[in-house]
């Protein structure tokens, strides 16, 4: 059966089939990583799923070089377990000794949605940011910038708009349509100005020629395609080439695309423990059979349960993932008590998460350069 699907920076629908994605994307399969990494559960089980010049990233961990990681949040609607999946990697990299890069696309909200740059301050600060230093970000060789407001220090400030006003000398009309489906003033600037977001890092001014890798989901690549595009055509500066990687998305509760419009489709981190309760017990798609006699016959189908396939990105013990993979297949474990164990799970992890968050609220200036 042929699906149809799509995958761009603003639209993504569909069943995805991923290794299509690979090869349209012109993408690298993930390739088995050294042991530093499968301590993460993404890595491990390949929930990152591909990447562009990951190699030098492998080499800088294994070899203790200095590499920088380079992610940006859109601070609308509220931050909830698919951004959680972003957060992972950027803790991961902390671990590893990357300097880290967070960009606030507050500019690419006001542009492209039409979102005030108070707006977009108050939601990064007390959705995104809160959270991240309750996950565990450590001020520590983290800059979070906001794209209006790149640094007090002026070299640094000036030296991130002038990349950006030069690069716009080498980019094609063609390439914003790929990034935005539409070409208009703002939303040019707006691709710009996140190649200058990827590429800075590397100036005198902040890291100087280090690898950079930024993690996104696949439906960004038009933006790093863009930004790759231009460091290597742009001659005033001599850019190491950007290194990627892609995730597999959270499915949303439906078993569509997780979206923040549509808070069925989500928990978000500041969700209490009832509104997780109903939300996955009314809306997570399952995988069971329709009647109880059927499913202890025949067994469920992990593979489109999403209770389970949650689990999969928030389950860090290996054996008891397979044991309740198994269960569920053989017919042994029915869709509401798979449901449960989600529950579960994740009101364990947001009770402590929320606490955290309380004590996170004090930080934020720590991490804002
Ligand atoms: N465009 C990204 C989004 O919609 C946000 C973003 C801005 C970004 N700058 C970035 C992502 C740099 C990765 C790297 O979510």
């Amino acid at each position: 059966m042929v699906h149809k699907f799509t995958v761009t920076p603003w639209e993504v629908k569909g069943k995805i089939d991923y290794s299509k994605l690979i090869k349209e994307f012109g993408l690298k399969p993930m390739e088995d990583l050294p042991p530093e990494f499968t301590s993460n559960l993404l890595f491990r089980r390949k929930k990152i799923f591909a990447h562009r010049d990951y190699g030098r990233i492998i080499d800088a961990i294994k070899h203790k070089k200095p590499f920088a990681m380079m992610t940006g949040l859109m601070p609308t609607g509220k931050f909830h377990i698919g951004h959680a999946v972003l957060a992972k990697q950027f803790l991961f990299y902390q671990e590893m000794g990357a300097k880290l890069y967070i960009a606030v696309a507050d500019v690419e909200a006001y542009n492209a949605r039409g979102q005030s740059l108070e707006e977009s301050r108050r939601i990064a600060i007390d959705q995104y940011i809160t959270s991240y230093i309750a996950l565990g970000l450590r001020p520590e060789n983290c800059e979070i910038y906001f794209q209006s407001e790149r640094s007090s220090d002026s070299k640094k400030a000036n030296a991130f708009y002038r990349l950006q006003n030069l690069l716009a000398r080498h980019a094609t009309f063609n390439e914003f349509k790929a990034v935005y489906g539409e070409i208009s003033p703002g939303k040019m600037m707006c691709g710009i100005l996140q190649a200058a977001d990827m590429l800075h890092a590397q100036l005198p001014e902040f890291e100087g020629p280090v690898p950079v890798v930024v993690p996104v989901g696949p439906d960004q690549d038009p933006h790093i395609r863009l930004a790759r595009d231009l460091a290597s055509r742009i001659k005033e500066y001599k850019f190491t080439q950007l290194c990627s990687t892609y995730h597999l998305f959270v499915p949303g509760l439906n078993g569509d695309k997780m979206s923040a419009s549509d808070p069925n489709s989500y928990i978000a981190l500041t969700d209490d423990d009832k509104t997780v309760k109903t939300k996955v017990n009314k809306y997570a798609f399952s995988g069971g059979k329709d009647t109880v006699e059927e499913h202890r016959k025949h067994g469920g189908n992990p593979d489109v349960d999403v209770a389970y396939q949650w689990l999969t990105f928030f389950e860090e013990d290996d054996a008891r993932l397979k044991q309740v993979h198994d269960d569920y297949k053989s017919g042994k474990l029915l869709s509401g008590e798979m449901k449960a164990i989600l529950i579960e799970k994740l009101n364990s992890f947001l009770k402590s998460h929320q606490a955290k968050r309380e004590e996170a609220k004090k930080r934020v200036r720590e991490f804002l350069r």
